[in-house]
């Protein structure tokens, strides 16, 4: 699953920042919140929440855990593309998409939230400060 996240995040990465320069050789900046979004969603949350799993292995043993993992890579794909839908596509269509994708990442963090307060005082005895 950590090795799923890391994976993901810096192939969404790629895709994130071959968009910005895209944008900048069209000079059509109207995807510029699409492509923040992806880096951010895409690489930066799930890469950071996959050394989190490596620095606290406990963190990724529950299904909480992995639930995590599978909205934080859903929601990023979905909401990035809901995001250019809605900007230069047909924005009643792509809406439920943005919807739907915003819920996921944000279902994400909380679960990530409720991971860390679970796992972050955990030291490598598996004593809780
Ligand atoms: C090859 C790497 C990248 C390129 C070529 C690139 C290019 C761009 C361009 C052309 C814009 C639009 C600027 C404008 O509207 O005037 C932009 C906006 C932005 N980029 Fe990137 N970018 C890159 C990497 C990243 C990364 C790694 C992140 C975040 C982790 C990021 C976050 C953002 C944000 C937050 C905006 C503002 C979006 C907005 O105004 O709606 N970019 N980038």
């Amino acid at each position: 699953m950590t090795g799923l996240l890391f994976r993901t995040s810096v192939l969404l990465g790629v895709i994130g920042m071959v968009l910005g320069i895209v944008m900048g050789i069209r000079q059509d900046f109207a995807l510029a919140p699409a492509h923040a979004h992806l880096n951010l969603a895409g690489f930066v949350v799930p890469f950071l929440s996959a050394l989190y799993y490596r620095a606290v292995p406990e963190a990724a043993e529950g299904v909480v855990a992995k639930i995590q993992a599978a909205a934080a890579i859903v929601g990023a794909i979905l909401f990035p593309i809901g995001i250019a839908g809605v900007a230069v596509g047909d924005h009643d269509r792509f809406m439920p998409v943005v919807v739907s994708g915003s819920f996921i990442v944000l279902l994400g963090m909380l679960l990530f939230t409720f991971v860390v307060f679970q796992t972050s005082g955990a030291t490598k005895q598996g004593a809780h400060k």
